[in-house]
């Protein structure tokens, strides 16, 4: 079908979300002097990239309608674009005019589960539909799960402010949200577009590059997003190790909200609930919290450091009791373990957990 046959039928069939005026696509079309419903889309795009370095990234343009912002990333430099929408006589353009991966698909939770990583995910006018589609807990569910899939999130949503958008939030809710239910180490507030209609704050969101495919976990298989199998080495010391966790995480089973749940052990590996990504930083209360289950407990943990706590969305998770021992108990004492964040004076968690937020916030500065 040409384009033009296309345009003529955009607006039929009601896409949510997408444009409601038959014949008039939900963005401008430039090169063809096809005027949208957004009739700035372009301009959007450019704007887009004085915010983000796009040169040389991979993106994903989450509702991207006829394709009009992935095609201004890709003149600025974008190495590779996935545009993905619902609307099929939207793709059905795109894909006539760019030469760039655009696919129909349903935005949902699956869909995201399902992709890789990306260096920049535009977001953009698309939330407050996902919220009329499947509800707020849903949406925001689904951002935590895009946060760790991308280093670069631009986000912006319509709020109550719009009058028609689907979403009782206004534009001074979204960062407070944002920083609730994401992972991402920066978020800063770019302020409205500027396009003239009810303003809509643009918010570039950011992570540093931490994968699960580190050194962190050597022997360690993720099972799901939930479960992670760790496999101890079939020796004396393996056994001793692998021994030790599950004793220490059983005495943690009525605590789920600060240590991983023990979930099945086996001669050869044990299974975990870890879910969370690396911790980018220690809230003050979950510090608190953390240190007075072990006090509670008299258990040392011994090995805190950045690579075991996990940030699962709403709090940190201090994993890996393979070291642990009872206070007092100084049988098995490893004197290089913990190191760089062991106490001169030797083991002390609240030490290595104040260290570890220091250098975690130093590394946020920095970056
Ligand atoms: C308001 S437009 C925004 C378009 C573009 N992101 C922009 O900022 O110019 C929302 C787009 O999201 C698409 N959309 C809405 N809900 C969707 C869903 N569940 N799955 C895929 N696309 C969806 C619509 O078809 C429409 O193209």
């Amino acid at each position: 079908m040409q384009v033009a046959e296309l345009v003529s039928k955009i607006g039929q069939h009601k896409y949510e979300g997408s444009s409601v005026t038959a014949g008039v696509p939900y963005q401008n079309i430039p090169n063809l002097n096809i005027k949208g419903h957004r009739d700035q889309s372009d301009w959007r795009g450019k704007r887009i990239c004085e915010l983000v370095d796009v040169k040389g990234k991979r993106i994903l343009d989450l509702g991207c309608s006829v394709g009009t912002i992935s095609s201004t990333l890709k003149d600025q430099g974008a190495s590779y674009i996935l545009g993905v929408d619902h609307d099929c006589e939207s793709i059905g353009i795109a894909l006539q005019l760019y030469d760039i991966d655009f696919m129909v698909a349903k935005i949902t939770q699956e869909f995201i589960s399902e992709m890789g990583h990306f260096d920049v995910v535009v977001w953009t006018s698309q939330f407050m539909w996902m919220v009329q589609q499947h509800g707020m807990e849903y949406a925001v569910e689904f951002l935590f799960e895009l946060s760790k899939k991308c280093d670069t999130l631009v986000f912006e949503t319509a709020g109550k402010q719009d009058g028609s958008a689907p979403l009782d939030m206004s534009q001074e809710d979204i960062l407070p949200m944002l920083i609730k239910n994401t992972c991402f180490q920066e978020i800063i507030d770019s302020g409205p577009w500027g396009d003239g209609w009810a303003p809509r704050n643009v918010f570039i969101c950011k992570n540093p590059r931490i994968s699960w495919d580190s050194n962190f976990f050597s022997k360690v298989e993720r099972i799901n997003r939930k479960v992670i199998r760790k496999t101890y080495q079939n020796s004396e010391r393996g056994r001793e190790l692998r021994d030790r966790e599950i004793y220490f995480l059983t005495l943690f089973q009525s605590s789920p909200k600060h240590f991983p749940r023990l979930l099945s052990d086996d001669k050869e590996f044990i299974e975990m609930s870890y879910e969370g990504i690396p911790a980018l930083w220690i809230p003050n209360d979950d510090l608190a919290q953390i240190l007075t289950e072990l006090a509670c407990r008299q258990i040392i943990h011994r090995d805190i450091r950045p690579e075991n706590l996990l940030w699962n969305g709403t709090h940190c998770v201090l994993i890996d009791f393979a070291y642990a021992v009872h206070a007092g108990d100084i049988t098995n004492y490893h004197y290089d373990l913990g190191q760089p964040y062991k106490s001169p004076h030797g083991y002390n968690d609240e030490f290595s957990l104040r260290k570890t937020q220091f250098k975690l916030m130093e590394a946020r500065c920095r970056n």
